[in-house]
């Protein structure tokens, strides 16, 4: 609900209240996000008081904006914190001060960028006191997440450097910062810390999201735990260079802030345009960490990822990178789909290496057509095969690279981003999608292949990171633009090949999980978590990826061992039990199983069929934090409590172990569950409070329990 009382917005969320006003002279200031409030007068929050060394606006008295509590900050007036919003004037001048100047119920959405559906919309309208710029604020009022965007408008010419998303200071407290940080193989490791005086901003520059650091950010009170405890949570609906700021100030408060990194952003705005930011999620639970993630997972489930994929059923993949590489024929993979048809499989993915001439990572992407000589009668047969066997086919694009060695870059040396000699990453360089004829052109060429073949699944990959920084196709003054531009191409291809192929199931990917983040999965409604497929290494990425994202987003394979990326053997059931906490799959050959194995796939799937409702819907409480102990544990519980799924592993045998317990979560305490593998009934209270007793195994063994609620 929105209210406007007094010079007061009230936003009110179901789980959180977000107010501000309009002070006396002008200024909209930010007065309380957190936990439900009534529609007082809380002004007295925000009372004006002298500080020294505090610059006062031409416009007021006693007030500053250096100690304000502000919506969206300008540059040069006074508030020395990190500024919203920084454009030069075209005499050069960089100072802004933006007063209230209105609003309006309802709102725009982002132009060419991701955007939640639905929410209750609000606009707020600031003008600079110092140039001729109007600032909309939007507002998006879901039931426990509240979205933020924001755009600039010119009426005079001006240079942007800087356009967050949002601004937000909270009072005085003793918080502490929870990131996602990582690498290729190793994304999203939960890093909490104290928050110091000072700015901690994480961000990346890399033209992608990365694996490197998530854009995502929680700021917790001290003391905050997995289901107690207040804590916020931010997360951009954007998958290129980001930022994001939390600044502990001289008086104690905290500013969050951020939105697309400006290390090398500008766009020049001429009179009547618009900039529009990315947008960003804002959660507030005082239930810890785990009502967080369920909050910000029940609002991408709902109200990012496309609507029909909450409840269809996803797609149980073999993809044949694992198994083949680059090196397969038709033979091949005919035998690895009628290997994969009697397991349960439903859809053969065909990765990289079948078009072209792609024998190796250093040819070809950019030629979107069959290679021949390897497939021999095209993807046709391959396809016919599939559905022979009652299966679907699926097939990898690389959509925004280009190697050197490929018709496309001969053709058009130009369409890549930088001049010649470039850096390489992975041998290949990316195409410059801030020009609309090259997205046009990659285009034609991937729905040439969608149209000419069923194909009911496609993983689009991203491997490397941006660099030189420089388009062929913008004049010297607006390279800045070429990072933000270059997303607005990625994300204006997903939406056309998304719109125009309904019936595809899109996944997303990075190198693995190099670009996971919200603003993809407006598009695809998952991604591949990484490329590490390791199931102990994977308990830990998945758990750090849950902090921010639902795990039926979460694209999750068993695949062979020694493992191809840590050379760890782990026992084929982990590999399926923690492959079974998202969207499962296998990356093997599974014409090289054995009959004992093949008959635990045909086993494993069967029973993620039977939670594959609970993977897609259901709430997810961590249990045991791999990171901090020597086990893992995490549970599923469906919204009506009737079911739950539990998951857990022992990182390293215990000798001469002692009995352990593990209590569960999410449970309805006035019901009776009984655990199927126990052949237990207990009281959903004495399951949370009491627990059960921890099974003690092998190094990386895990172990799953199914509990229904009796009628
Ligand atoms: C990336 C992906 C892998 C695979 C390879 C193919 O690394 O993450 O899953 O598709 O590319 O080259």
């Amino acid at each position: 609900m929105i209210l406007h009382k007094n010079n007061t917005f009230y936003l009110q969320g179901k789980t959180y209240s977000y107010v501000m006003r309009v002070n006396e002279w002008g200024y909209l200031e930010h007065l309380h996000f957190g936990a439900p409030v009534g529609e007082d007068d809380l002004g007295y929050l925000a009372a004006a008081r002298e500080l020294s060394f505090a610059p006062v606006p031409p416009d007021a008295k006693i007030f500053s904006l250096d100690t304000s509590p502000q919506e969206y900050a300008g540059y040069g007036q006074g508030d020395f914190r990190t500024p919203s919003a920084m454009y030069t004037r075209s005499d050069g001048g960089i100072a802004s001060r933006f007063r209230y100047a209105g609003y309006a119920l309802g709102g725009e959405l982002p132009q060419g960028l991701p955007a939640a559906r639905g929410g209750e919309l609000l606009t707020i309208y600031l003008e600079d006191a110092c140039a001729k710029v109007r600032i909309a604020l939007f507002y998006a009022v879901f039931d426990a997440v509240l979205v933020r965007w924001a755009k600039i408008e010119a009426g005079e010419r001006i240079s942007i450097k800087r356009a967050y998303s949002f601004s937000v200071d909270l009072p005085a407290g003793d918080y502490g910062t929870l990131v996602l940080h990582g690498r290729h193989a190793a994304e999203r490791t939960p890093e909490k810390r104290p928050l110091g005086h000072g700015a901690l901003s994480v961000g990346s520059r890399r033209g992608a999201s990365s694996h490197q650091m998530n854009p995502f950010l929680a700021l917790y009170a001290q003391g905050a735990g997995e289901e107690t405890g207040e804590v916020y949570g931010f997360e951009l609906l954007y998958s290129g260079s980001f930022t994001l700021v939390a600044e502990r100030s001289q008086t104690e408060t905290v500013r969050i802030a951020g939105g697309v990194d400006d290390t090398n952003f500008s766009w020049q705005l001429g009179v009547g345009e618009a900039f529009y930011t990315p947008q960003v999620a804002l959660c507030y639970t005082n239930s810890g960490f785990g009502g967080m993630s369920r909050a910000l997972a029940d609002f991408l489930r709902s109200s990012v990822i496309a609507e029909k994929y909450l409840h269809m059923p996803r797609p149980i993949v073999a993809n044949n990178w694992e198994a083949t590489y680059f090196d397969f024929d038709r033979g091949k993979l005919l035998a690895l789909i009628d290997a994969a048809a009697p397991l349960g499989v439903d859809t053969f993915v065909l990765d990289d290496g079948w078009f072209g001439k792609r024998d190796s990572d250093t040819t070809g992407l950019g030629d979107w057509y069959v290679n021949l000589k390897k497939l021999e009668g095209g993807l046709a047969p391959l396809v016919a095969r599939c559905k022979a066997h009652g299966m679907r086919f699926g097939i990898w694009f690389e959509p925004e690279m280009v190697s050197e060695d490929s018709d496309l870059y001969r053709a058009h040396p130009d369409y890549a981003i930088g001049r010649a000699p470039r850096c390489t990453g992975r041998n290949q360089y990316i195409l410059d999608f801030s020009r609309p004829e090259v997205v046009e052109c990659v285009y034609a060429q991937v729905a040439a292949i969608l149209r000419a073949h069923e194909i009911s699944y496609v993983k689009w990959d991203m491997n490397r990171h941006m660099t030189e920084f420089f388009s062929e196709g913008l004049p010297a003054a607006r390279q800045g633009e070429l990072q933000h531009r270059y997303m607005l191409g990625v994300y204006a291809l997903a939406r056309r090949l998304t719109e125009d192929f309904p019936e595809v199931f899109f996944e997303g990917c990075s190198g693995g999980g190099g670009r996971f983040d919200a603003g993809m999965l407006a598009y695809f409604p998952q991604i591949w978590t990484s490329d590490n497929t390791d199931s102990l290494s994977r308990a830990g990425i998945q758990w750090g990826t849950s902090y921010a994202y639902p795990v039926s987003a979460m694209s999750c394979h068993v695949s062979a061992c020694p493992n191809h990326q840590t050379g760890r053997v782990t026992p084929f059931s982990s590999r399926g039990h923690i492959a079974s906490l998202g969207a499962t799959g296998y990356e093997l050959d599974l014409g090289k199983l054995t009959e004992k194995e093949r008959e635990a796939v045909r086993a494993q799937i069967a029973a993620y069929r039977r939670v594959a409702a609970l993977v897609q819907t259901g709430d997810l409480y961590r249990l045991l934090d791999p990171f901090t102990g020597n086990y893992f544990a995490e549970m599923l519980v469906a919204k009506d409590k009737k079911t739950a799924y539990v998951v857990g592993m022992t990182v390293h045998a215990v000798p001469a172990d002692f009995p352990r317990r593990i209590r569960l979560a999410g449970l309805d305490g006035a019901k009776k569950y009984r655990v199927e593998e126990l052949g237990l009934t207990c009281g959903g209270g004495t399951l949370m409070h009491a627990g059960l007793p921890l099974p003690s195994l092998g190094d990386c063994a895990t172990w799953a329990w199914h509990l229904v609620a009796e009628a």
